[in-house]
């Protein structure tokens, strides 16, 4: 993990603008940060989406069922599997015929999982796949044979950038059969107001999450960042729904990363890209879609449409 993370900081302090990957937000301090995140009142998406499989979860199981055939529910990146426990509860209470195969990349997510699910789910089938998406994926097409239902919940999705959403949904397709299914989170374009407070909250957990990864830079690549000279900012475009955040350096200063034998230098004002969280418009997830080898069969919202999980077939 350290080389991938050295290398890829060390491209992105190098690179202009700066930028840092924000799938290395989360170390054990960032898990901790971004479920506090999932706590806020500002952070509406899980709310939401909690909403949606709760009010729908029968409806879901109706679709995911083709023919009274029994299905695979593979969870890409299952986390605490909060959400999801909730659909696994009402399947298994009616006992309905499908078998959970969580993927994540930590290993200990998932004993916690496969710990948790057997003491609350007794009789669940549950096994686990650890690795980055496509190389567990792979793995799993190997030793599971029959119906996959694919979930990639809460908006995952939104931390690629429009093109890179589309790239990683074919791959994800190519890994796919014909009739498999994909259950995938959108956060919705909406008052630009709600999505900005949702990234900039009053107690500022979310610029914490954001300044973790220098402190984790620091911690593990002998980095000489001053977490108080840089601030947290993130932006909303509603023309291109993107949502971007940045850390912005409040002097001009110069930062030693020991481990890269490596000094780079900060011009008061200037920012480090941090991440993306694109929203989504109906024509833009239906285009989306169209493009990576599938066809929507259902979208499932919450109350207020701030949210979607739309349902989508290969074909
Ligand atoms: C985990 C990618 C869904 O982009 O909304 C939360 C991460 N970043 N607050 C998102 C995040 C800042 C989150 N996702």
């Amino acid at each position: 993990m350290t080389d991938a993370f050295a290398q890829d900081v060390h491209h992105g302090l190098s690179s202009n603008p700066k930028c840092l990957d924000s799938k290395y937000f989360y170390d054990s301090e960032g898990d901790k940060l971004f479920q506090q995140i999932m706590g806020l009142s500002e952070y509406y998406l899980t709310d939401c989406e909690f909403e949606i499989l709760h009010n729908y979860r029968d409806p879901l199981l109706k679709n995911f069922v083709n023919q009274d055939k029994s299905f695979h529910l593979v969870e890409l990146g299952a986390g605490d599997g909060l959400k999801t426990k909730l659909v696994l509860r009402h399947f298994h209470r009616v006992k309905a015929h499908f078998t959970y195969l969580p993927i994540d990349i930590s290993g200990n997510v998932l004993n916690m999982l496969r710990h948790e699910l057997s003491r609350d789910l007794p009789g669940l089938e549950v096994r686990c796949y650890q690795g980055d998406y496509f190389d567990a994926l792979d793995q799993l097409n190997q030793k599971e044979a029959g119906r996959k239902v694919l979930m990639f919940l809460g908006s995952s999705i939104g931390n690629f950038n429009q093109y890179d959403a589309l790239t990683f949904l074919r791959e994800l397709n190519q890994r796919m059969n014909v009739d498999d299914q994909l259950l995938i989170g959108f956060d919705l374009k909406k008052d630009p107001h709600i999505i900005l407070r949702a990234y900039n909250d009053d107690s500022g957990i979310t610029a914490r999450f954001n300044l973790n990864l220098l402190h984790r830079i620091n911690k593990e690549l002998d980095g000489e960042f001053v977490l108080e000279n840089f601030y947290h900012y993130p932006i909303y475009n509603p023309l291109t729904g993107e949502t971007r955040s940045f850390l912005i350096s409040k002097v001009a200063q110069n930062v030693r990363v020991g481990y890269l034998n490596e000094v780079f230098e900060f011009q008061m004002g200037e920012p480090i890209s941090m991440e993306i969280s694109q929203k989504y418009d109906r024509a833009m997830i239906y285009d989306l879609s169209e493009k990576a080898g599938f066809s929507v069969e259902k979208n499932f919202f919450d109350n207020r449409k701030y949210f979607v999980d739309s349902l989508w077939k290969k074909h």
